[in-house]
């Protein structure tokens, strides 16, 4: 299952790429979004999970576990969900077995650089030689779980932001469905081993 709130190229990207896995669907937290159009015309369900506004954060992420659980999904696939997941919904995912909640991000930087919102727009205006993204495990933290994976890109001097941002999005659509059918074979393997790093290069 996917959770998105933007665009939706991540999303498209994992579902056009479904060989070994199967996308069952995406819930995503914004009425407009264009993720809901892509989603619907590659055939997958997509549903609705607004935050109301009389609404606490712990109510709508209670509402959204409440949803997600209804699909019992293997795996929860962040590709540009905008709500931090409170700690009572990460419970409901965690799998001892592989020591981690079952949901992972996509993230588009450096981690541990440049966390949270705007990640393109903090790495160019510092300025770096390198950028890229990364794919970790979710935890409680913002962009603070385990990395799985990460890819390096090297800023062009006459690099314009559309330019740079663009090819860092080309990019994590590129990996994030080849890291995830790599990580669900890894974890789901007899002898899961712990430290993905390794096994995903
Ligand atoms: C991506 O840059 C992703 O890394 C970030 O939000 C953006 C979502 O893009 N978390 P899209 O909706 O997948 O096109």
């Amino acid at each position: 299952m996917i959770l998105a709130s933007g665009s939706g190229s991540n999303a498209e990207a994992i579902i056009r790429s479904a060989t070994t896995y199967r996308v069952s669907t995406v819930i995503c937290d914004n009425p407009q979004a264009l993720v809901l159009e892509r989603v619907k015309k590659l055939n997958i369900s997509a549903h609705v999970v607004e935050k109301n506004l009389d609404e606490s954060k712990f109510e709508y992420n209670q509402r959204l576990v409440d949803s997600v659980k209804s699909y019992n999904p293997d795996w929860i696939v962040l590709a540009g969900f905008m709500k931090m997941l409170s700690k009572e919904f990460l419970q409901n995912f965690y799998d001892e077995r592989i020591k981690q909640c079952r949901i992972i991000n996509i993230h588009p930087s450096l981690l541990p650089w440049f966390p949270g919102k705007d990640a393109y727009e903090q790495a160019f205006e510092a300025n770096v030689s390198e950028y890229g993204c990364t794919i970790h495990f979710v935890d409680e933290g913002m962009d603070t779980g385990k990395i799985i994976y990460q890819q390096r890109l090297q800023r062009e001097a006459q690099d314009t932001f559309e330019i740079f941002k663009a090819r860092g999005l080309e990019l994590e659509n590129k990996i994030y469905p080849l890291v995830l059918e790599k990580l669900i074979e890894a974890a789901d393997a007899e002898d899961a081993k712990l430290d993905f790093a390794e096994v995903i290069k």
